[in-house]
Parts: structure tokens; sequence; C-alpha cells
């Protein structure tokens, strides 16, 4: 490949028929609606440049972000469409570059972080679709592709990959091949699809434009002088232009080197708006945020978006594709949930769940006491791994001694790919998107919400009286929402932060579920703040901890359970009744724990006790972020402790 500032001539032949209008100028670092991240890394350029060297060079901008597999697709003339994609890292797809110097006015990029399908060749992107007229880049899930795929396959269409972007490009090609317009094509596809997605296309017969669609997914257009680009986030676009504008929702953008036009799904010509990026490189890749762990709390509405795209379909049932057979289902006497740090707690949810909704026993273990203690398994029990990594040493070491023992296993896994998604019988997928922060948030909410759609599809599988799953299902949908309410505590946490930030200890105390969020909530605290903490169920404290309590300790209470308020507000009076701050968390459709406690925080009300717990987490986790940077610590990679935890 050539490198350097050459230039290659760009045989743009179409005219510009709609511009980008400077709209608002927007000078702070607030994060735009719709510019969180999405999974995977989406590259693109037209014009003059050689446009493979410039979307190769975003995909290094993107890399930040993880990624398992990349590719790039370009025209050299108007013969046909090249794709070159690898599994691994850029420098895999690199070194298939340099030997092929590929040069282009127009290119598009992705790097993959794996969803459908593992991380191979086959599945990186970009994907053709059935006459290899067109190719797709894709970001987020087409929830119905296994829907479309169906009729495809009717249609005698044929496959390379296991990923819903290829039932996608296929979707688009059908379409192109009627004779319309590819802006058209994607219009009649984008209106086929279900789900949250963004896509990049172009075609060797309207060779130089490609077409932009979004539905939740961010896609950023850049404008340049004669040239203007794409891309998923905003760091990839730095060095070439500060010019940008976000594609809103259900909007089409069709982007030659002369201009942009963005339509509606009728066609309609838009005005967009034009901001200009004042962040630096390093602000960009955090998305405007200081640090990854805040980035990752605030990515939260997202990540269940993503968890449960595809998962509940339009008559509220509980599809799990990669889960056990029926059968299987039926016959589980018994679960031993398996994990470490971040991901044990989220076993103790399943835990609450399980026995409490399906009445099945249910166990968890931190996973290296499991491998050593010489566990009782029953060969009807099912052995569940949660991780984030896949990677964790103790919890592969526990999942081997299953398997050699010949009991059931099943991954909840967040990245595909990895040994344990590999070697559990079967592997459920978060689908969080890389977590970067070595404190876990998303991936934990998204661990708890596959436990809870796991209870759900063992319920019906079961046909269980008196699970409403309807009703659970609709209330796992309105969730996003909520949590995004969640997070609007924010800038009081900051206070509360502020004033505790010389806490030398910290209770985390609740009861059922609430007392399984915030022992997790104190290890947030425990490894970004370094503030020391004791967590317990909030009746035990009179046995032993609550002689700790003295003059400025800091109690934060889980307390949404409306089973045990009254019990928890005593626990709020005898902290505080020796000097102790109490920080309560509950739910804002109760008015009984008003004025108890030094501070009272609430959270959306979902009806369910299992979720309502569960976004008490939020707030804790924003104050875990802003006591540890009131204190000034090391936030995305606190001292001693890793990510991936691969050594015993
Ligand atoms: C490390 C990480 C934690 C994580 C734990 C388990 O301790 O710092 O955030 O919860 O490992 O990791 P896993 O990848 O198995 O979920």
């Amino acid at each position: 490949m050539r490198r350097g500032g050459q230039s290659y001539p760009c045989s743009c032949d179409v005219q510009q028929r709609g511009v980008v209008r400077v709209g608002c100028f927007v000078p702070t670092l607030s994060i735009a609606a719709g510019t969180i991240p999405g999974m995977c890394g989406i590259a693109g350029y037209v014009g003059p440049r050689n446009a493979v060297e410039v979307v190769f060079d975003q995909l290094k901008r993107l890399e930040y972000r993880g990624y398992d597999s990349a590719g790039i697709a370009y025209l050299n003339g108007t013969d046909a469409i090249h794709v070159l994609k690898r599994a691994g890292k850029l420098s895999e797809l690199g070194r298939l570059l340099d030997e092929k110097t590929p040069e282009s006015g127009i290119a598009i990029g992705h790097s993959r972080w794996a969803t459908h399908g593992a991380p191979t060749d086959e599945n990186a992107h970009p994907h053709h679709d059935r006459y290899e007229d067109i190719v797709l880049i894709h970001n987020g899930i087409v929830e119905n592709y296994l829907e479309l795929k169906q009729e495809l396959l009717r249609e005698g269409h044929t496959f390379r990959s296991e990923t819903d972007t290829e039932v996608a490009a296929h979707v688009i090609g059908r379409e192109f091949a009627q004779g319309v317009p590819l802006e058209e094509a994607v219009r009649r596809a984008a209106k086929r699809m279900r789900g949250a997605f963004a896509f990049v296309v172009f075609s060797r017969r309207e060779p130089a434009k490609f077409v932009a669609a979004r539905n939740f997914s961010p896609l950023i257009i850049g404008l340049g002088e004669g040239e203007n680009m794409v891309a998923s986030d905003v760091p990839a676009l730095l060095p070439y232009t500060r010019r940008v504008t976000y594609l809103e929702d259900d909007r089409i953008a069709v982007v030659t080197c002369e201009g942009v036009t963005v339509t509606d799904l009728d066609g309609k010509v838009l005005e967009a708006l034009v901001d200009e990026i004042q962040w630096d490189i390093e602000a960009a890749e955090k998305g405007g945020y200081e640090h990854f762990m805040l980035k990752e709390i605030h990515e939260q509405p997202d990540v269940v978006r993503q968890c449960l795209a595809g998962r509940i379909d339009e008559h509220a049932r509980v599809r799990l594709d990669n889960a056990f057979s029926e059968t299987v289902w039926q016959e589980v006497d018994r679960v031993n949930i398996i994990a470490c740090g971040s991901a044990y707690h989220a076993g103790l949810m399943g835990k609450y769940l399980f026995e409490r909704e399906l009445r099945l026993p249910t166990d968890v273990f931190y996973s290296s006491e499991f491998r050593y203690g010489d566990p009782l398994l029953s060969p009807k029990s099912l052995a569940v791994f949660i991780s984030q990594s896949g990677e964790t040493i103790d919890s592969l070491a526990a999942l081997r001694l299953c398997k050699q023992r010949r009991i059931r296993t099943l991954g909840i896994v967040n990245v595909v790919g990895s040994s344990i998604a590999r070697e559990c019988d079967r592997t459920v997928f978060t689908q969080a998107g890389p977590e970067i922060s070595v404190a876990s948030t998303k991936a934990y909410l998204a661990q708890c919400l596959v436990l809870e759609l796991l209870a759900l599809h063992i319920a019906q599988v079961r046909e269980m009286p008196g699970i409403r799953i309807e009703q659970e299902a609709g209330r796992l949908s309105g969730l996003a929402d909520k949590l995004a309410l969640a997070l609007e505590v924010e800038g009081r946490m900051q206070e509360v932060a502020q004033a505790q930030k010389d806490a030398r200890l910290a209770f985390f105390l609740g009861r059922n579920a609430d007392a399984h969020v915030t022992r997790e909530a104190a290890l947030k605290l425990k490894e970004v703040a370094y503030v020391p903490t004791q967590e317990c169920p909030a009746g035990e404290m009179k046995h032993g901890p609550l002689a700790l309590i003295e003059q400025g300790t800091l109690a934060v209470f889980g307390a949404t359970d409306p089973e045990v308020r009254d019990k928890l507000a005593s626990n709020v009076k005898e902290v505080q009744a020796r000097g102790g701050y109490a920080l309560v968390v509950t739910t804002d459709d109760d008015g009984s724990l008003d004025g108890v406690g030094d501070e009272l925080v609430r959270v959306p009300a979902t009806g369910s006790p299992y979720l309502d717990a569960l976004l008490a987490v939020v707030p804790l986790q924003l104050l875990a972020y802003h006591l540890a940077r009131a204190r000034g610590c090391e936030i995305d990679q606190p001292r001693t402790l890793a990510k991936s935890v691969t050594v015993e």
C-alpha cells in the first residue's frame, strides 16, 4: 500500500441533491444523544485520498474499544468490490493490505466485536449480497434475522457466515436487484429489519457513494472539503475533520465526496445539523467522559437494549437461541453457579431468582473455592459459569472439573470466542460490548439480565403457574428507559461523594436482592476508591459489624424491597444512633422511607423486586466513581488489580 500524502482521483458522478446545513454549534464537552458507541467500529471514506489507507487509519483509532476481527471493502475501478478481512488484530489485516497495496477513492471498514458467531475470517465484516453487487458493514443486532434468513433460504440464497449482517446484506441486495437505486434498496430493507443497528453499504453499480442507515446504533458523518466520511465514533474522524453530523434514528444518508443527503424512511430530504467537535483525541476515545468506568456506567441503557435484542419476541416469549433443549430444562434439579468478582455477585442474584421464582435449589461458589472444594454434584445438576472475559483461570479450571465429572455446563459470557464460551456445552452471551474499565459495571448488569432471561425461559418451558412471563418480559422491555432515568441522580451522588471522600470505612447493607446488589456496590468502592468496606445482610449487623460504626462512618442501604423496608428503616436508625451517615436507595413509588437516613435517593420502580434492586446499583456505581475521583484515584486501572485474571 502506498503511504504518504498522495491523492487519488475520486470518480464522483453523483449530483449533490441536498446539503448539510450548519445548525447549532455545540461548544461543550456534553454528550450528544446517541453518541455512546455501539459494540463494533464502523469507518468509511469517499474522496481524493486513498480511501483504503484512510479507513485503515480510522479503524486503528477505534482500536481502544476492543474488537476481535476486522475487514475493509474497496472499489478498484468499477469492476468488482474487493473485501479483505481477518480474525484477530488489525495488524493481521494490515499485512493483507500490504500484500495487495490497494488504492481506491471509496472504502468502508469494520472492527467486529462478535455477537453472532465466533470471531472468524468468515464472520468478520464486510459482507456481500447474493450477487456481490453490494457490500455492507453493520453495528448492532438485527433481531429478526433468523426469520429473514429462512425467507432468503427458501428463495435459494446461501450464506457463508453465521452473522445477522450477511442476512442484512442479502435483504438489501435483493431489493437492489429489482432495479431501484441503492438508497431506495437500503430504505426498503431497513423497513423490514427490527432491532438496533447502523449500516454502511456501497455498490459497484453506483460506485462513488455510500449509503448509511441508522436505527439506535450511533453513526456519525464527518464533513470534509471535497471528501466525506462516516464512523461509529468520533476518534476515527478527528484527524480528518471536526465538522460532523450525527445521523438520527430512522434516517438514511447518501454520502459522496461532494455532499451528504439525509432523508427519512419515506425519502423526504431533511435538514441535518452540523456540530463542531471540540474534544481532543483522548477525550473522544472515551466519548467525552473522563474515564472508561463513567462511560460504561452511562452506556447501560444501551447495554440493556443490546442484551435483550431478539430475546423477547412479539408474543412476550423469551428466546435463548443457544440454551439447552426443553428436555434438559425439565430435567435440571439443581443449579451451581460458579464465578469470581462481580460475576459472583451476579450469581447471587441468580440464586435469589431461581430459588424464589422457580423454586429451583441453587448454590453460588467462588470459582477458586469450587475447584478445590471437592463439590457434591448430582448428575442432573447444571453448572453455570458467569464471566465477562471468559478467560478467568479459576472459572476455567472449575469448568474443566465439571466436564470431567460429566456435569452439564452453561456459560454466561461477554467475550465471544473466549475459552469459557468455547468449552461450555452451551453459552448465552451477555452482549454488553467491550468493557475496558477494570471495575465491572455494564457487564455485571448484563449478567443479571441474562439470569432473568434464563429464569423466564425455564419458567416458560416448565409452564410454571404463577409466573406471569408476559408481565415480566414487559418490565424488561421498559428497563432501558428506567435505567436512563436512574442515571439522572449523578449530580447528587457527586455531592455525597464529595462530602464522604474522607470516609475510612463504608458499610453496605440490604436484605434479599438488595443485599446482593449492595455487596457488588461495596466491591466497586473498594476497587476504585480504596475505601475499606463491610458488606452484609442488614439483619446480621447486630451480630458483630455494628460494633465498627462510629461517628462519620458511611453506611449505604439498598432499600428497594417493599417486604422488608420497615426492618431496614430500623437498621438505618441503629446506624444513625451511633453517629453513622446513612445513604438510602429506594424506589420512586414509595413514600414510607421519607425522612429516613441522611440522604435518600430514588430509582424508578419497575414492578419487579429483582429489577428494582438491580437498578439501585446505578447510583452506587456513580457513588464509587465520584468518590474515587474526589480522592484522586486511578479509576480505570486500580492499583494491583487486573481486568482479566488469567493466573492463579
Ligand atoms: C477481575 C475483574 C473483575 C471481574 C473478575 C471476574 O477481578 O477485575 O471486574 O468481576 O475478575 O472476571 P470475569 O472476566 O470472569 O467476569
